[in-house]
This record gives C-alpha cells, sequence and structure tokens, in this order.
C-alpha cells in the first residue's frame, strides 16, 4: 500500500537511514518473507536482473532449483572472475540464488556463506543444500546459511582476514548504517580480498520523507545511496579506490511510484572495492602496464577489469598505480605480467571523464521484471 506523503519543502542534507530503524527493519523482514512470494510481485524493477547473463552463468543458473530462483530478488551479476577454491561471503543471501550459482563456480574446494535476517528466505536457501550438492556432483555441501544482520556481522563468530570475497545483491540500499557494513565488510576480507556488489543508487540525495516510505524502502529504491555519498562511505571504511563495473537506468512503470520519487534517477550499479592498505584516493601515473596471459576461465581472450580497464591477450596495457596493485596484490596476479617501468612519477592517470554522473544515462531503461 502507498501510504500518503508530501515531499514539499523538505531539504534535508543527507540521510543515512529511515528515523525509526527498527520499525523499518521489520517491515523489510515483511516484505522479503511474507509480502512478496516471488519477483513477479516487485513494483518496480529496482530488485530485478535484466541483462542477460554471460553463457557460463546461464548453464549455472539452469541448474538451479526453480523455487530458489523464483525468489530470487538482486538487481545485478555478482560473479566476478577467477573464482575457483574461494571462500565467499554473501551479504543477504535471500534465498539463495546467488550462493549455489558461486557454489557451482568456487568448485568443490571453494565455499560459500550466505547471511540473512529473515526467516522465511532462510528457510527457502537452507532447504536445497542437498539438491544443489548432488545437481553441481559434490560429495557435500559447500554453502552455509546463518541468520543474523550484515551490521552486525562480528555477532556470527567470523575471523578477522577470513574471506577472499564479499558479494551482496540488491541488500545495502536496505540497511540503515551502511558504515557499519562496509567496516564489517573490511575487518572480514583477507589482505587482497574483494567486496564485489551490485545494489541501486541514485543521482541526488533522497529527501527524508520518501526513506521513511515503507514501501519505496521495500522495493529498494529509497534507501539508496546518493553515488557519491556510497563514494565516499567507501573511502571513509577503508575501500580507497571502489571501481564501477557495470551499470543501468532503473525504469519506474508503477504511475503512483513515479509521482512520489519525482525527479529522482535510480540506477543499478555493481561496484568492486578491493581491501588494499596502499591504495591511493587518486589515480596515479608512475607509467606501469599490465599484459594479460590468459587462463582465467571463460575469459580466453580478453578480460574486463571494470568500466575503465579491459585487458586483451598478449597486449600490454597502460594501468595506473592503484589498479597496478588492484591486480599485483588480488587473487589475479598469477594471469598477469607486470611493468612497474622505472617507477617515476608522472602525474595523473588520464581518465577522459568529467560527466557530473558515473553511470551510463545514454542507456535506455528497460521495464519489465526478471
Ligand atoms: C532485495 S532482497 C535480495 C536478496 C538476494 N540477495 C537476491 O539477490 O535474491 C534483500 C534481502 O536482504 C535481506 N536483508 C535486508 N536487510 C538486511 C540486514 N540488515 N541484515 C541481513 N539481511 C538483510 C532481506 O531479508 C532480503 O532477503
Amino acid at each position: 500500500m502507498l501510504t500518503g506523503l508530501s515531499i514539499g519543502r523538505e531539504h534535508k542534507a543527507f540521510t543515512s537511514g529511515p528515523k525509526d530503524t527498527t520499525l523499518m527493519l521489520d517491515h523489510v523482514k515483511d516484505y522479503y518473507g511474507k509480502t512478496l512470494q516471488s519477483s513477479a510481485d516487485l513494483q518496480t524493477d529496482a530488485c530485478c536482473t535484466l541483462d542477460a547473463p554471460p553463457q557460463h552463468l546461464q548453464t549455472v543458473f539452469a541448474q538451479l532449483h526453480e523455487e530458489v530462483v523464483n525468489r530470487y530478488y538482486g538487481c545485478g551479476l555478482v560473479a566476478p572472475d577467477a573464482l575457483q577454491g574461494l571462500r565467499i561471503l554473501d551479504l543477504g543471501s535471500g534465498s539463495g540464488r546467488d550462493v549455489y550459482a558461486l557454489s557451482a563456480l568456487v568448485g568443490e574446494r571453494g565455499s560459500v556463506v550466505g547471511v540473512d535476517m529473515t526467516d522465511e528466505q532462510l528457510a527457502v536457501a537452507r532447504e536445497y543444500r542437498d539438491f544443489h550438492a548432488k545437481a553441481f556432483g559434490y560429495a557435500a555441501s559447500n554453502v552455509e546459511f546463518h541468520k543474523g544482520y550484515i551490521e552486525k556481522l562480528d555477532e556470527l563468530g567470523f575471523e578477522d582476514n577470513s574471506f577472499d570475497l564479499i558479494v551482496s545483491n540488491c541488500v545495502i540500499n536496505l540497511s540503515s548504517d551502511k558504515d557499519a557494513v562496509l567496516q564489517q565488510t573490511h575487518r572480514l576480507l583477507k589482505p587482497g580480498g574483494e567486496m564485489y556488489f551490485s545494489d541501486v543508487y541514485s543521482d541526488r540525495r533522497v529527501p527524508q520523507a520518501l526513506v521513511d516510505n515503507e514501501l519505496l524502502y521495500g522495493e529498494c529504491l529509497s534507501g539508496a545511496l546518493y553515488w557519491n555519498d556510497f563514494i565516499n562511505t567507501a573511502k571513509r571504511n577503508g575501500f580507497a579506490d571502489p571501481r564501477l563495473v557495470e551499470d543501468r537506468p532503473l525504469s519506474i512503470d508503477n504511475e503512483a511510484i513515479k509521482k512520489l520519487v519525482g525527479p529522482i534517477n535510480f540506477y543499478s550499479a555493481t561496484y568492486r572495492l578491493f581491501k588494499i592498505d596502499s591504495l591511493e584516493n587518486s589515480q596515479e601515473n608512475y607509467a606501469h602496464t599490465a599484459c594479460y596471459k590468459g587462463g582465467v576461465e571463460n575469459n580466453p581472450e580478453r578480460i574486463i577489469f571494470d568500466k575503465q580497464f579491459s585487458f586483451e591477450k598478449n597486449q600490454p596495457t597502460a594501468i595506473c598505480s592503484n589498479t597496478f596493485k588492484m591486480l599485483s596484490e588480488s587473487r589475479f596476479k598469477d594471469h598477469f605480467e607486470f611493468n612497474a617501468g622505472d617507477c617515476a612519477h608522472v602525474g595523473l592517470f588520464a581518465t577522459n571523464s568529467t560527466a557530473t554522473l558515473p553511470f551510463d544515462v545514454q542507456k535506455k531503461p528497460t521495464s519489465g521484471c526478471c
């Protein structure tokens, strides 16, 4: 149900969450546990993934149990490259769609842990551990699910520096303490580890009246961070150089919701954040190059790192010093040949963007869901 509200003249500078966080938390639990039965019940395409996944992911998704897939409410693809053998944590794992897809991609020696606060979502996810172990030909399941809050991961007993990769799909917008989530994430990642996640962002700060609207919040819209506030939140929690991987504008077809959000534009975007202490806040040029040697599964000739950097096999590519560290101090290191040159600084690394928005405004929003 839509509550009547006026956005009126409210100009709150920066909202960090709903006024009554406990009430909103209960509402979100109810929304994902009871109100929604499948992705078809959503009112917008914020919690949907519309782009066709690459072939290797389509093959994995086709092996997943129907109930797990039907209760998928993610907004992007959280399956980066080079996953074999990794230990992965999924924040807000819902019915487990991404956990099970990652379970297939890490192989039997890898493992995936899902955390969610909603009993109904966890029940669906837990139900199919054996089903998927069998589907992937594993002797035993390599996944587990824990009930908990992503802001309070310290209550779940995970050790510091214990995950290679942390993913999340359309969840952090629902958190009223995004700093706590990123702080916990940073603590749990191994050095050189990565947070790779899809979420919803706005092109301006969302007025408090909209943040407090249960439907807009539950639909993953009004809890979205203004993208530049997200960049600063990431930086202050140890992730100095967030990298945008892909994005798309969200379409809002529901007229009542459209009227409420007014001029605010929402985007779904996937970022990668590396836990590497020596990263700088700016991209500096030391005339470094990296050359992709091949060998990353499903990337025989070319690998895309983010929207700015991609690598053709056997072709040295100029990179900034942060990218040099992200590749040479992470799981990607063995797949590249690096040339550090004489390490003399030659100024800022040239990027050709002067845009006020990092997302692709030319892309057409696609309507319809999943
Ligand atoms: C939009 S759904 C996405 C679920 C899943 N990632 C997917 O792609 O299907 C949001 C999920 O996050 C969970 N969630 C929201 N806020 C949470 C929090 N603070 N702590 C733990 N789980 C949370 C909800 O219970 C729900 O299952």
